[in-house]
Formats: structure tokens, C-alpha cells, sequence
């Protein structure tokens, strides 16, 4: 059943549920938003391309599994529990060997692969 955004605002949210609608990667979906910023589920599996974002600091938390957050001159390893903030202007690339379910925090106005528009580049995000 679809459900407009504004009858799911005051709602909790589930993210197991969340996560069951999800059968792809690397495309991520809104599940809530709050002061101009959203909060998006997303499913990561294999290798993104490297980018950055201009204007916004991007934050990952891990809800299932884990991957690594490659950067110039090192790379994080980001497990279930934790979170990493990628700050504004850092050039960044996610690398998931195994499948991964995470939250991305962010301004409404972040797009997946910042400074690059490729075949990965998603412009309208499902909202779930
Ligand atoms: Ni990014």
C-alpha cells in the first residue's frame, strides 16, 4: 500500500523493514528527514568511484556488516556499530567485499557521487 511522506512522519521507523524493500545497491532510499537534511538507507555492495562533496559533510553508520571507506591517504574500516563522518571537499570511496546496510546523514541537497555524474549518479531518490 502506498503511503504519502507526511502520514509516515510520526511514525517509528523500522529499519529491518526498511532494508526488506531493498534489492539493489548503491541506490540510496529516503526513509525521514529532518531539518533540511535526510536520512537514507542504502545497500552497498562492491566498489563505488571516487568523489567528494563540495558543500556537505556526508555521515555513514553501519547497521549490518562492514566496509571500507577508502580515502587519498588512508582507508577505514567501518563495522555494524559504528559511524564515519567523510567531512566537506574529502575525496572519498566506498568499497563493500560483502554486503553492507547503512544510514547516510546529510543535506536534502547531497548527491551520491558529489562531484562526478556517472551511470551510478541517482538525481530522484524513492522515498520508503
Ligand atoms: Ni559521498
Amino acid at each position: 500500500m502506498e503511503r504519502g511522506w507526511s502520514e509516515t512522519k510520526m511514525q517509528k521507523v523500522n529499519l529491518a523493514e526498511k532494508f526488506s524493500f531493498i534489492n539493489d545497491y548503491f541506490n540510496p532510499r529516503i526513509i525521514g528527514e529532518l531539518n533540511g537534511q535526510h536520512v537514507k538507507a542504502v545497500k552497498l555492495k562492491g566498489e563505488f568511484v571516487w568523489h567528494s562533496h563540495a558543500h556537505e559533510d556526508e555521515m555513514f553508520m553501519i547497521v549490518k556488516g562492514k566496509f571500507d571507506m577508502e580515502l587519498r591517504d588512508k582507508t577505514v574500516t567501518i563495522s555494524e556499530g559504528e559511524f564515519f563522518i567523510v567531512p566537506k571537499g574529502i575525496e572519498h570511496k566506498p568499497v563493500a567485499v560483502e554486503e553492507v546496510h547503512l544510514l547516510l546523514f546529510e543535506p536534502a541537497s547531497t548527491l551520491n557521487t558529489g562531484d562526478v555524474q556517472n551511470e551510478l549518479t541517482k538525481t530522484k531518490l524513492e522515498k520508503l
